[in-house]
């Protein structure tokens, strides 16, 4: 015979288990629609020219990179300002 105590108790696990997956849920939801910031660029970078040309240039600081991507988005257009800034971030943090 199940007590009611442990119904109570049974019920907290489930609405646990539930809240839990929820917020799993919303964690995969997002890191799906948030792109990965190297293929941003090698798809954004690369329909003009090779990507050997960024990787042999100069640029170190974070607003030469901005620089640099924002003259290559008034050229092509594809990519949204908030793209940009991924793509000048990953820039700055993976080339030398
Ligand atoms: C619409 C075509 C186009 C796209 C898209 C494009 N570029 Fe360019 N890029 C050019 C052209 C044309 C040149 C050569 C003329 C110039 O320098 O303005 C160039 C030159 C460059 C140069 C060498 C000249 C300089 O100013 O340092 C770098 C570095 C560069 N692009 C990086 C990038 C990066 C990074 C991206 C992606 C964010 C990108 N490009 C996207 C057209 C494009």
């Amino acid at each position: 015979m199940i007590s009611k105590k442990s119904m109570l108790n049974s019920v907290k696990v489930l609405f646990g288990g539930i809240l839990m997956l929820a917020g799993l849920s919303m964690l995969t939801a997002c890191g799906s629609s948030a792109p990965d910031p190297k293929v941003l660029y090698e798809d954004k970078c690369s329909s003009c020219h090779g990507l050997g040309i960024v990787e042999s240039s100069a640029y170190s600081s974070l607003e030469s990179w901005q620089d640099l991507v924002d003259r290559m988005q008034e050229k092509s257009n594809s990519y949204s300002d908030a793209e940009a800034k991924t793509i000048a971030e990953y820039l700055h943090q993976n080339m030398k």
